[in-house]
């Protein structure tokens, strides 16, 4: 099914609930994506440059050699830019295969061509792009045959499984775990912090974070051709403590009044002043509230490597039971 017509079921089921949603992959076409790298650039969005920090961090990369091993096969999980796997490599040396997956293939091939040229000194790392939506779980088959002398390597970085809920996240890293034997894990997690820290990562002075939030407006009018008042949106970002997740949500700032046409049907949604549609959760973890999501996914020696500002954290884990002679 083409990928957009995926994207307006999914909007069109998400807008017509009572508290309406999107998906979080709403957030990045090709503007969306440029936002995205743009909040990474603010200071007050840490997680990117804690993670990067991590790879570059002499201390990090032996415990991610030793814990991880040699040979390895890398899957990326939602790889983009490929920047995070570039950092992985060179933390890494001994990886011999990277696979990059995403959902949108053009801009996986632009970044794999990029890649190839900062390796070329390293001609036998095998390097390939695949082309799927692993939101709802990724089936041995979307993947080429593991080679046994070849550990694969899941890498989920940048704190990308907070857009799950603890419960889909655990199902998620269950579904991976069993229907691929033998593999390890490197999952990046940002941590809890002070709720004004967190709402200022979410909500920036200079506003690029509003406009990423609202990009999604446009996405949504590109894919169900409806019109849409995008100036009559507020950006907000709540923490929301009981729940341990930073929402954001777009505020309708006047009545609004959405009609469009999906499969043959006809649909209407209108927001009152002050409802909103929630575009995101992002899920914070404390170290151990994330070893115990693991575990409960069946994953064994959960471990985690914490940036000295204790913001975020990198966990590595394996497939295999511990060996009998620890
Ligand atoms: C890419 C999902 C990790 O949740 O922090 C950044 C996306 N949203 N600012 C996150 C995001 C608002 C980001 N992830």
């Amino acid at each position: 099914m083409p990928e957009n017509h995926r994207l307006a079921d999914e909007f069109t089921h998400g807008l017509l609930k009572p508290q309406a949603t999107t998906p979080p992959k709403a957030f990045y076409d090709l503007l969306g994506s440029r936002l995205f790298e743009a909040i990474t650039a603010l200071e007050e969005y840490t997680p990117t440059a804690d993670e990067h920090e991590l790879f570059g961090s002499p201390l990090a990369q032996q415990q991610l050699r030793e814990r991880l091993g040699d040979g390895l096969e890398v899957v990326d999980l939602g790889a983009g830019s490929c920047q995070k796997g570039i950092a992985l490599l060179r933390a890494l040396p001994g990886v011999e295969c990277y696979r990059a997956v995403d959902i949108s293939e053009d801009f996986l091939l632009e970044s794999l061509k990029g890649m190839r040229e900062q390796f070329k000194h390293h001609p036998t790392l095998e390097l390939s792009a695949i082309a799927v939506d692993f939101s709802a779980g990724l089936p041995p088959q979307s993947l080429p045959a593991p080679r046994p002398d070849r550990p694969r390597l899941f890498f989920y970085p940048g704190s990308s499984i907070g857009n799950f809920t603890p419960e889909e996240a655990r199902d998620f890293l269950a579904d991976l775990r069993s229907a691929h034997g033998g593999c390890r894990l490197l999952v990046g997690i940002d941590l809890v912090k002070p709720k004004g820290e967190l709402e200022l990562a979410y909500d920036d002075p200079v506003g690029v974070t509003a406009a990423f939030n609202r990009n999604v407006l446009r996405v949504i009018r590109q894919t169900l051709g409806v019109e849409i008042d995008l100036r009559a949106w507020r950006h907000e970002a709540r923490f929301n403590a009981v729940a341990s997740r930073v929402e954001m949500h777009l505020v309708a700032q006047s009545h609004q009044r959405w009609a469009w046409s999906h499969r043959g049907a006809d649909h209407v949604r209108e927001f009152a002043e002050g409802d909103s549609i929630h575009t995101e959760n992002s899920y914070k973890y404390t170290p151990e509230g994330f070893a115990a999501l693991l575990a409960a996914a069946g994953w064994s020696q959960p471990t985690p490597i914490l940036h000295p500002s204790g913001r975020y954290a990198l966990f590595t884990a394996t497939a295999e039971p511990p060996s009998e002679s620890r």
